[in-house]
This record gives C-alpha cells, sequence and structure tokens, in this order.
C-alpha cells in the first residue's frame, strides 16, 4: 500500500502540472489513465458500481465549483476562476490507494483561498489524529474543530473509509464527530480521510447523472484527501512522493 501510495502521488504530481485555463477535464482523465495503466495499475474508480448506480465512467472524478465530489471528466475547458477537485483511486497488486486535492484557477477571492487553506489544513490535524489508541471520533471531532472558525460548511452525506483490499472498507471515517467515540485505532489499519467543506450549507444532493454530488445552494466546495497507515510510530501518509508529501506544499492557485 505505502508503494501504491506513491504511484498515485506521482499521478497527482503529473496532473497538477497539466491544469490550466483551456484544458479540459476529459484530456486529465486521459492523461492520468494512461499513466496509471503504464505502471501496470488499474483506476480504482473505472467501472466502480455501487448498488443502483450506473458504473463510474472515469479514471478521476473532477468537482468543478459547486460540484462537491464525483464530478465526471467532459469537454468543457477549464475557465479562470474555476475551483477544480481531483480524486483519484488506483488499485495494484490487490490492494487501493486513493487521494484528491483541490486547486483554483487565477487569482482566487479571499473567500475561495481561505475555503482551499482550511479544508487543507483539517486534513492534516485530522491525521495527526490517527494514531494508535485514538478513536474515530478523534479524527471527526478535530476537523471539525478546525473548520468551525471559519464558518464554512462541512458536508455529512460522505465521509472517509478504511482502504485496502477494498476500495471502501469499515470503519466510515466522518468529518465531524466527538471525541473518545467511534472504532479504536490499531497499527496496520489504513484508511483515507477526506474532509470535503463548502462555503456555505453541509447539504448535498446527486445530479440526475448517479453521481455528480453538488452543494443544494450551489456554494464552492473544496475536498483534500490522503491514504493513510496507522503504524505504531504514528501516522504514515501513504499517498506522497517518497519522503515529500506534495499536498502539503503545493501551491492551490493555479497561476
Ligand atoms: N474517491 C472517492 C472516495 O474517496 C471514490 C469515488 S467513487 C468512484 O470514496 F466511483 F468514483 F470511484
Ligand atoms: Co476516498
Amino acid at each position: 500500500m505505502r508503494a501504491n501510495g506513491r504511484r498515485l502521488a506521482e499521478v497527482a504530481a503529473m496532473l497538477r502540472e497539466n491544469i490550466k485555463v483551456g484544458v479540459t477535464t476529459r484530456h486529465l482523465d486521459r492523461l492520468a489513465e494512461e499513466r496509471v495503466r503504464s505502471m501496470g495499475a488499474h483506476p480504482s474508480f473505472k467501472g466502480y458500481q455501487p448498488p443502483g448506480t450506473p458504473p463510474y465512467p472515469g479514471t478521476l472524478c473532477t468537482s468543478v465549483n459547486a460540484e462537491v465530489i464525483h464530478g465526471i471528466p467532459n469537454d468543457r475547458p477549464l475557465e479562470s476562476g474555476d475551483v477544480l477537485s481531483v480524486d483519484m483511486g488506483l488499485h495494484y497488486g490487490g490492494y487501493h490507494a486513493d487521494m484528491a486535492f483541490t486547486v483554483v484557477l487565477g487569482e482566487p477571492e479571499p473567500r475561495i483561498a481561505q475555503l482551499l487553506d482550511a479544508t487543507r489544513q483539517s486534513l492534516y490535524v485530522g491525521i495527526a489524529q490517527a494514531s494508535p489508541g485514538q478513536r474515530i471520533g478523534d479524527i471527526g471531532h478535530s476537523i471539525e474543530s478546525t473548520i468551525k472558525p471559519h464558518q464554512l460548511g462541512i458536508v455529512r452525506q460522505f465521509v472517509g473509509h478504511g482502504i485496502g483490499r477494498a476500495l471502501h472498507e469499515r470503519p466510515s471515517v466522518p468529518n465531524y464527530g466527538k471525541a473518545k467515540t467511534g472504532d479504536l485505532l490499531k497499527p496496520g489499519m489504513c484508511i483515507a480521510i477526506e474532509p470535503m467543506v463548502t462555503l456555505g450549507t453541509w447539504k448535498t444532493k446527486i445530479l440526475q447523472d448517479g453521481w455528480t454530488v453538488v452543494t443544494t445552494d450551489s456554494s464552492i466546495a473544496a475536498h483534500f484527501e490522503h491514504t493513510i497507515a496507522i503504524t505504531e510510530n504514528g501516522p504514515e501518509i501513504l499517498t506522497r512522493l517518497d519522503e515529500v508529501d506534495q499536498t502539503m506544499t503545493m501551491d492551490p492557485i493555479i497561476r
């Protein structure tokens, strides 16, 4: 899973370099699929089909502006001012990795810059709780406490998850909750922590395509995600390049 995390972080780094005004999300999806397959790996999301939904068509989820998650890559060129969340999963050797990041194209309004900064910061605050002896509720509570002073909406309909041989495993990892409650974290567990945060409401709905999740008030949303291993020495971020966590250092503004 560590090797897969590094593979996926490589794909993310490549994508970050290719996001610019005029590029379509379908183009980004093709680049990602080519890179994943060139590794001998498979895109985890492609063909993924929870009961009652159509199979997911892409390698990436590309969610723009009021789209929170599960946006389907399309042919609309990205424009200045767009807020784009890119979510991706990779399957290799029987195990999955899952990660997401959000960027804005061009100089953002202060409130959008704050949304991106706070959402990313909340991911790292949540990760810091992922040590043996801590509980799932400690993660959610710390994320919620980080977002609260910014008066942003925390999505509740979707949550983080255990990850391993399946993309989604127990336990659920909500981005809200009560400290010292929920499942106990133990060495060897792997989880995906993924705060989804909006400039307005926490309420979301799924569009007619069966996938795209949008805010009910059309407010802009951000999403950051890492796959984490819980080790005796504390949390280990798997979806990073060797020692370098490029999500942490990434400039979320595409200039
Ligand atoms: N990345 C999403 C998650 O973290 C999964 C997307 S659903 C899919 O759970 F169908 F697109 F795979
Ligand atoms: Co996930």
